[in-house]
């Protein structure tokens, strides 16, 4: 866990980027909130449109995936990493974290910590891909923080096509949100964790569905302020303006030109160029 470990062998540049990786376009909404927390700072960021989904892969799959994007965004040199996919946080993480010499995080801790911040019933839900409720890791993540906390758990996997699809305000979206809400409404929950890096990009659909005395968490806002955190403890935070080179570099191992419009939709700057990695070289 980088908490534990304060020393880095090589200290990083503090005006080095900011490496953050997902599975796809979703992770976007995290570098969005890293982006609109900490402007000064720069971002290379990796998309492994060529392999997603993660959500229905084996672990020891995701672990391969997760060594090889962080070997390429250690080759630019990066500060720290931000694991933005929750299954790969939920699988990779504990590994990879011992493993390199950057400090790593990912999405999960984050987002247990504020739902059980914010949970007045003491009943959490969860939403997130298969391989994220598998996993079992929300579920121990806020029941370290609090036992007595009731947690459930609901794949949702049809949200990542249908996010990936544009289908952002859609009667289909809404129908299949409904369905797989339904048991998480019949527990009662008041908070739910939005688990699962696209499911942001639905939240007016899934608010809605939920209620107003259900609060939505989204783990990149928590994510942000951690990672601001963790660059403070290293010693790390950027102290230069960056005037020099690309500020936000975008890599993915497939389909740039679908890339680079899905993240001008959502960036708040438009992404001008798009590289594409053979990730399995790394
Ligand atoms: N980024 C993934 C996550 O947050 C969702 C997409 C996928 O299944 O790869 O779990």
């Amino acid at each position: 866990m980088c908490n534990q470990k304060p020393e880095l062998n090589q200290k990083p540049d503090k005006n080095a980027p900011i490496g953050v990786f997902d599975s796809g376009v979703g992770g976007l909404t995290v570098a969005r909130e890293i982006m609109r927390q900490m402007p000064e700072e720069r971002i290379v960021y990796f998309g492994d449109t060529a392999r997603v989904p993660y959500g229905s892969k084996s672990q020891d799959t995701i672990i391969r995936y997760s060594r090889q994007i962080i070997r390429f965004l250690m080759t630019k040199h990066v500060k720290a990493i931000v694991i933005a996919c929750n299954t790969a946080s939920a699988y990779a993480l504990a590994t990879v974290e011992k493993e390199f010499d950057v400090p790593i995080i990912g999405v999960i801790r984050a987002g247990a910590r504020t739902a059980v911040q914010v949970t007045r019933n003491g009943k959490i839900g969860v939403i997130a891909t298969e391989g994220t409720i598998g996993s079992g890791i929300y579920t121990q993540e806020i029941k370290k923080l609090r036992p007595d906390i009731e947690v459930t758990g609901k794949p949702c996997p049809l949200f990542v096509p249908l996010v990936e699809e544009g289908l952002l305000h859609d009667s289909v979206t809404d129908e299949i949100a409904s369905r797989y809400l339904s048991s998480l409404k019949s527990r009662f929950v008041d908070t739910l964790v939005l688990g699962c890096t696209h499911y942001p990009l639905i939240r007016s659909t899934l608010g809605r569905l939920m209620g107003n005395d259900v609060t939505l968490v989204n783990p990149a806002y928590e994510t942000a302020i951690e990672l601001r955190d963790l660059l403070q403890k290293y010693g790390l935070s950027c102290d230069e303006e960056n005037t020099g080179g690309e500020k936000y570099q975008f890599f993915v191992s497939d389909q740039t030109e679908k890339f680079t419009a899905f993240a001008t939709s959502i960036l708040p700057n438009d992404v001008k160029e798009t590289r594409k990695v053979d990730i399995e070289k790394y």
